[in-house]
């Protein structure tokens, strides 16, 4: 499908997308938005896709919503607005494949929030993370001022929100915002040999596994475990836990189908 702000290859059941607007620092209009949408939508249910990473082209991973399309809404557009953001970055965050940001260069409000909606964050040394809405006299709108604290813990994260600061990638590491720390040259193969280590494992598995971490981590503790039991269990029905077994057993590498 031909895209106007995205470049999209798969190979190896690993899907790179690159978000494609280098002379605005990739920065999210509503049409960049709307690509995601229908691209996360189609991986979703595309069985040669198994996992995704998602990058930027040129020096920026990210810069943010685009500015001068936010400077044109009123109250109840920017409402609209971060709605179909949060949807979009929800969608990502809950999609039944995994998804790794490999992270170039900025990674400013929106390019930040959907770094964090991914379930792994690469960061090449040059990249540089941060939520400066508070500069423009707003708010993260993306999901933002509820993963980050979840992420990084709520102390660190209101310094971020309330400052705007930009942090490097190794300051990003160290409070546990970007899971590793790569050079320019080998962000792509880090996060690709982490895509590719996951790819390897039961389809079903990966998607149940991501269900069940989303889906239980803001509920009660004896809610949650039983959430995790009846995933697990479901497990059992599938062809693939019946092959992951046998193989263990015949000490042979497991063959999944992803069903
Ligand atoms: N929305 C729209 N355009 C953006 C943008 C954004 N979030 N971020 C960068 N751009 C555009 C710039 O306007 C500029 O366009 P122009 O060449 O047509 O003037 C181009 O991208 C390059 O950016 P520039 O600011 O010249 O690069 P820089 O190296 O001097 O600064 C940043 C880089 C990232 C520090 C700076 O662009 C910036 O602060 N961007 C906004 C970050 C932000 O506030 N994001 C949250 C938005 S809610």
């Amino acid at each position: 499908m031909p895209y106007e702000f995205l470049a999209v290859e798969i190979a190896d059941r690993i899907a790179t997308v690159t978000v494609n607007r280098p002379d605005k620092l990739n920065a999210l209009n509503a049409r960049v938005l709307e690509e995601l949408d229908l691209v996360f939508t189609a991986f979703d249910t595309d069985r040669s896709v198994g996992a995704v990473i998602v990058t930027g082209a040129g020096r920026a991973f990210v810069a943010g919503a685009d500015i001068a399309e936010i400077a044109a809404n009123d109250a109840g557009g920017l409402e609209r607005l971060s709605a179909v953001g949060q949807a979009i970055f929800t969608k990502i965050e809950t999609l039944s494949k995994p998804v790794i940001a490999a992270v170039n260069g900025f990674a400013l409000g929106g390019g930040c929030e959907l770094a964090i909606a991914c379930h792994v964050r690469v960061a090449s040394e040059h990249a540089k993370f941060g939520l400066p809405e508070v500069k423009l006299g707003l708010i993260p709108g993306y999901g933002g001022t509820q993963r980050l604290p979840r992420l990084i813990g709520k102390a660190r994260a209101l310094r971020m929100i309330l400052t705007g600061e930009q942090v490097d990638a190794n300051e990003a590491h160290r409070i546990g915002l970007v899971d590793e720390v790569a050079t320019a040259t080998t962000l792509h193969e880090v996060a690709r040999s982490i895509a590719l280590q996951m790819t390897k494992n039961g389809p079903v598995a990966v998607a149940r596994a991501i269900e069940a971490v989303n889906d239980g981590f803001d509920r009660l503790p004896a809610e949650a475990m039983a959430l995790e039991a009846r995933l697990f269990g479901s497990l059992g029905a599938t062809k693939d836990m019946a092959e992951g077994t046998a193989a263990f057993l015949a000490k042979r590498p497991a063959q999944f189908t992803g069903e």
